[in-house]
């Protein structure tokens, strides 16, 4: 998509054109839609100068990201600008929510001397959750067409009073030109997913000097991000949503409060983005011996990829007075059921050795027929796993495959439902 034709979709008869489309016919019947468009002599007029296929295309192109954007932003992306990269690389908004809301709380004091300034600001998912929560937010964005679609996006959400975007580049702000900053380096480049911090742009290191020279910052890491690539003076929070690991958030200076790490565990319900009851934490506890290890109790324990990122499986063990099963593996057991974000807690029926003929007949004789395979340490095919066990019962069961030390274990489990 190029700027003049995104511009075109801004227009009074842009938008009208964008409000007529039937989201759900662009993916399901795409040739008809061009097709009608290209005779809908409202999309001929949004620009006299571009060829009308561009026209098609773009309105064709905006309308299939606000469908596929409702994964991330729930209705109001039917309301919003997007690029195929800038919705790739936007925070979802349960995130962005999530983030907004404690850097306000954390950054009180220091938004008292102004507003804050989002590097990197993209198609605004983050910018527009700051302004959201009323703080006066600057995007500074190189790309003109994501500056376009940025602010598209803020007025679309009526935010216009708390948020503006400078095209630029951040290489060249001075940290200290707003009280509060917030960076997302972009992840992709021409050819896809960048993996190698150094070749993000801001590069990694340049990002965190950024961040290290403000009063207050935050940062976007992936998840992924090695715990040795963390600047000391950083606090770090892994951040997982319905179990998926999203990303690393960085807090500096004034932002960097309590513990030095922090497990954060968000739920979406279908149709309805998260509110605040559906929040979990688990903060490092510098003063902890390591978890203990035991052969296994009646409840086992599978910590959310957040809690096992973080580095906080002992922490998340001593909740319920847990043992690991192996000091290097993060599955823990424990006499206690407790249910929580934070984890899935099963009830343990058998643990043994891993041997497929007892398996078998094990799931033979407790009626399993619904089977989950989850592996921790174990090279199993699960997919191969499961053929071999032809469970055909009627219950629904967990397997968990892991080992301790050099041998492998199984242990079949149901599940506990919350009370
Ligand atoms: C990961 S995206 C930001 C996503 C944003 N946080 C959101 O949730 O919508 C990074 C953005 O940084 C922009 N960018 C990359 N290098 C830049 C630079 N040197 N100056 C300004 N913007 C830059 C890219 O064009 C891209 O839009």
């Amino acid at each position: 998509m190029h700027l003049p034709a995104f511009s075109a979709l801004l227009t009074d008869t842009g938008r009208e054109v964008l409000e007529e489309v039937d989201p759900v016919s662009v993916t399901k019947d795409p040739l008809a839609t061009a097709s009608r468009l290209r005779q809908d002599p409202k999309v001929a007029a949004l620009d006299p100068n571009l060829p009308v296929s561009e026209l098609v295309n773009a309105v064709m192109t905006q309308m299939g990201l606000r469908e596929r954007g409702r994964a991330k932003f729930g209705d109001r992306a039917k309301r919003m600008f997007f690029t195929p990269n800038g919705l790739e690389q936007a925070t979802r908004h349960t995130v962005a929510e999530y983030r907004a809301r404690r850097t306000t709380e954390m950054a009180e004091a220091v938004l008292g001397n102004g507003g804050a300034g989002d590097l990197c600001c993209g198609l605004g998912a983050d910018l527009l959750a700051l302004a959201t929560r009323g703080v006066p937010v600057e995007g500074v964005e190189a790309d003109p067409l994501t500056v376009a679609v940025a602010r598209a996006n803020i007025e679309a959400l009526g935010l216009g009073d708390h948020a503006r975007i400078r095209e630029g580049d951040v290489n060249e702000v001075d940290p200290n030109a707003y009280p509060l900053l917030f960076c997302d380096p972009a992840r992709r480049g021409g050819r896809g997913r960048v993996f190698d911090p150094s070749a993000y742009s801001p590069p990694w290191d340049v990002a965190t000097a950024l961040a290290e020279a403000a009063e207050a910052a935050c940062l976007k890491a992936a998840p992924g991000i090695p715990h040795e690539a963390l600047s000391p003076g950083a606090h770090a929070e892994w951040i997982s949503v319905d179990g998926e690991l999203k990303e690393t958030t960085l807090w500096f200076g004034a932002l960097a409060k309590g513990p030095r790490r922090r497990a954060t565990v968000l739920h979406e319900r279908p149709g309805l983005l998260a509110s605040e009851g559906t929040v979990a934490h688990l903060d490092a506890d510098p003063d902890l011996p390591p978890a203990p290890v035991s052969t296994a109790r009646r409840y086992l324990y599978d910590p959310d990829p957040a809690v096992v990122r973080s580095h906080l499986v002992a922490e998340a063990a001593a909740r319920v007075d847990g043992a690991l099963l192996d000091e290097r593996i993060a599955y823990f057991t424990s006499d206690q059921a407790q249910v929580c974000p934070l984890w899935r807690v099963l009830e343990i029926v058998e643990f043994a050795p891993f041997s497929l003929k007892r398996l078998r007949s094990s799931v033979r004789a407790y009626g399993a027929g619904t089977i989950t395979i989850k592996k921790r340490g174990s090279a199993v095919d699960t997919e191969k796993l499961r053929r071999a066990l032809r469970p055909s019962g009627s219950e629904s069961m967990t397997i968990v495959l892991t080992r301790i030390g050099e041998r492998p274990f199984y242990l079949l489990c149901r599940g506990i439902e919350a009370s």
